[in-house]
């Protein structure tokens, strides 16, 4: 996938391992399937979600699949390197899947809908492999969530930034609000969506730099070039923007964000 607007680099690779380090408790305290479930990950990534959810189930077999090769070596070599035994990593596209019809008791993807241009075939694609009564998982952020104290209009534009470079690259940096929607357009049954918010000030020293530096501003820092090239902001209020985002991890700063989690059954 060589449109994918994050990038496969060191850098992106280390930045999904500290989203889902500081994220571990508000997106998985509740990521307990029931014992001996098969289960499917869909776009594991460098692992870093299946190194928290795997070993929350232990009796689960989980089948993690991603269309990255590069991701997948990394993901396995972290999974081993924990001892962690039941995972098995296999390449796949989520639209071609070469895995058995209604195969899996549950289906698990986070931050995966939002790279793709048809979210809802994904969800189609990714049902057939589902069996009836089975659920689905999706965890999706939303950059329209973004608040902070100070406020900044430099700091909002060089966001939306990247929402725009992300809709060039056919994906939807706004999906959280849409999980539902798309669940439902799915045909998916029961749909429950749980926002799952951010707050960090620096009386949370560990969300202030493992979320709002290095996840969030780190992630917008990421897209410096492709928006500078594309013209979608001047290098001077880019600069501000960066800087404007850094400084609400100081001392009197805020800083807010939302995740949707939304699951749903196959009826
Ligand atoms: C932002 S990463 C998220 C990785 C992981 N789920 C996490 O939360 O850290 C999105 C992943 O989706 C994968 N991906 C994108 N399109 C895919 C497709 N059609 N089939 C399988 N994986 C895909 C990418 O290769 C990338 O590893």
């Amino acid at each position: 996938m060589n449109n994918y607007v994050h990038g496969y680099s060191e850098r992106e690779s280390k930045r999904l391992q500290d989203q889902a380090n500081t994220l571990d408790e508000l997106l998985h305290h509740d990521s307990v399937f029931p014992a001996g479930s098969k289960i499917l990950e869909a776009g594991c990534g460098v692992g870093s979600q299946t190194k928290i959810i795997a070993p929350k189930n232990p009796s689960c077999r989980f089948t993690s699949i991603d269309i990255s090769g590069e991701s997948l070596k990394k993901a396995s070599y972290t999974i081993q390197s924990l001892k962690i035994k039941n995972v098995e990593f296999r390449i796949g596209d989520i639209f071609d899947l070469k895995l058995e019809a209604e195969s899996f008791d549950h289906i698990f993807l986070c931050f995966v809908l939002e790279h793709l241009s048809m979210p809802v075939q994904a969800l189609l694609d990714l049902k057939k492999v589902l069996r009836k009564g089975g659920t689905i998982t999706v965890i999706e952020g939303d950059h329209g969530s973004a608040y902070f104290y100070p406020d900044s209009d430099a700091a909002q534009k060089a966001i939306n930034c990247q929402v725009k470079l992300q809709a060039m690259h056919g994906g939807n940096a706004l999906i959280g609000r849409e999980i539902y929607p798309l669940l439902c357009r799915a045909d998916f049954k029961d749909c429950t969506v749980s926002p799952r918010m951010v707050y960090v000030d620096s009386s949370k020293p560990f969300l202030v730099e493992g979320f709002t530096k290095n996840t969030f501003t780190a992630m917008i820092e990421g897209v410096r070039e492709d928006a500078l090239m594309n013209s979608l902001i001047s290098e001077q209020e880019w600069n501000q923007g960066i800087k404007d985002l850094y400084r609400t991890a100081e001392d009197d700063g805020v800083f807010c964000y939302t995740f949707f989690k939304g699951t749903a059954i196959k009826g």
